[in-house]
């Protein structure tokens, strides 16, 4: 089974998770191709597609949502598996503790999410929190961030990202056998 691992990244910590994701808690019987999702022309020849991309402003960034364009003829009839790193994820955030019940629950899908749903068999959407280091967020979100408690931080949750990558893993082969 070979995997097509894409990232959409600015600052780096996306495309250290899509590194983890490629590599896998357990790489046996499993070849993944790491990408950046602005190099990927075509997906033909992979049985499983895992997308990932940062959050900026709530969205996806602008490479991801083009390569779904792009590939839209290939991703019909793919398993797919996508991820949104951001201030937030679902065990861990970049923020005040404090807030995260709360800004999970506000938090709403990204609209590239929605649309890959449209078009390929999406199995699952996870949050993953990220990093943020001093001068990656610019003026007011500077502000904001120190408001909500915001520390510089790398608050990726390795072993949620391990378990989420053997979850998929897992379930793609039980596909295969099928
Ligand atoms: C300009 C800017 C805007 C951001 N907007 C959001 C946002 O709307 N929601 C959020 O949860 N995180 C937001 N973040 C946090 C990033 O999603 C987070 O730092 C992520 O780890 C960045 O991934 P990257 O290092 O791959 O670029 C923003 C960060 C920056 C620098």
């Amino acid at each position: 089974m070979t995997t097509l691992v894409g990232y959409a990244s600015a600052k780096g910590s996306t495309r250290g998770t899509a590194e983890r994701i490629a590599a896998g808690p357990d790489s046996a019987g499993h070849d993944a191709d790491l990408r950046s999702c602005a190099g990927i022309a075509e997906a033909r020849d992979y049985e499983v597609v895992v997308r990932g991309s940062a959050i900026r402003n709530g969205q996806w960034l602008p490479a991801a949502p083009d390569m779904i364009d792009r590939l839209r003829p290939h991703l019909e009839s793919k398993a797919v598996w996508a991820s949104s790193v951001s201030s937030v994820g679902a065990t861990s955030i970049i923020l005040s503790p404090q807030l995260a019940r709360d800004l999970r629950r506000a938090t709403p899908e990204p609209r590239a999410v929605q649309e890959l749903r449209a078009t390929a068999d999406v199995r699952d959407h996870r949050f993953f929190a990220g990093a943020i280091a001093p001068g990656d967020w610019p003026g007011v979100g500077r502000l904001v961030v120190q408001l909500m408690s915001g520390r510089y931080n790398d608050a990726r949750d390795w072993p949620h990202i391990d378990r989420w990558t053997a979850s998929l893993r897992a379930e793609a082969s039980r596909g295969e056998r099928r």
